[in-house]
């Protein structure tokens, strides 16, 4: 049974975000708040141990403000049930907040001004495991230019933070034979978790140091000044499925 204090503690941690997102969800410092229907914040536990880190919203993200409701979406829902998980169970969210029009490629000024957003959503939820899907949250996490082939089937650990970049899960909509692959990897995810208790046991981790970055290093001034302030009561909170 959760003693007091583990209740005490999530439920800080979902007010926190709740809170972030309604100090966030107006966001107009890129061109992207031009043509965005909804700012997806993410979705999920706010006491999540894992967090699942995509690119950006699609269509469908945009139109219903929550991230991965797509094709690519079902997809994960499958992979996540693979290992035992339900939406309630983690958190999603993307680098982008809002969606790039035609969906095209995230651009680098786009990420450096919205990275932040995700960097705090991350030191809120104090996640074990840190899931990057695809290229964009795995070189952003990692803060490295390679390639998310080579960093695949590697784990890191940046602090006591495990990062497990894996395929975006589109990659196999359109190309099937990644989907053991995917699969494998979610299975990895799940092996790491279960054996977290016992770090000594998780071998062959990549130790690597990272500039701690605005809300990425130390409490960062967004979710202190979120703390602060005042949550609201709307229906923007169904947005969150905050659990
Ligand atoms: N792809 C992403 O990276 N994120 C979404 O939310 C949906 C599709």
């Amino acid at each position: 049974m959760d003693s007091d204090f583990n209740n005490d503690k999530r439920n800080q941690k979902r007010e926190e975000l709740k809170t972030f997102f309604y100090k966030t969800k107006d966001c107009r410092e890129c061109d992207l708040h031009k043509t965005r229907i909804n700012f997806v914040f993410g979705s999920g536990n706010s006491s999540a141990p894992v967090i699942f880190v995509g690119e950006a919203p699609g269509k469908n993200e945009d139109l219903q403000g929550k991230p991965f409701v797509g094709q690519a979406g079902r997809l994960l829902d499958e992979l996540l049930a693979t290992i035992g998980f339900k939406r309630d169970d983690i958190f999603i969210a993307n680098v982008l907040k809002c969606r790039p029009p035609e969906n095209r490629d995230p651009n680098i000024n786009e990420i450096n001004t919205c990275k932040k957003y995700l960097f705090s959503q991350i030191e809120i939820i104090d996640p074990l495991i840190v899931c990057t899907l695809g290229r964009y949250s795995t070189q952003l996490i990692l803060d490295t230019s390679t390639g998310i082939n080579k960093l695949r089937g590697r784990v890191f650990r940046i602090s006591d933070r495990l990062i497990v970049p894996i395929n975006h899960p589109a990659a196999a909509l359109y190309t099937p034979s990644r989907m053991q692959i995917l699969k494998d990897d979610f299975k990895k995810v799940r092996d790491l978790l279960d054996n977290y208790q016992n770090p000594e046991s998780i071998t062959q981790v990549d130790e690597i140091q990272v500039q701690p970055q605005q809300g990425n290093g130390n409490k960062s001034m967004d979710s202190k000044e979120a703390n602060d302030r005042e949550t609201p009561e709307s229906s923007d909170d169904k947005q969150l499925g905050l659990f």
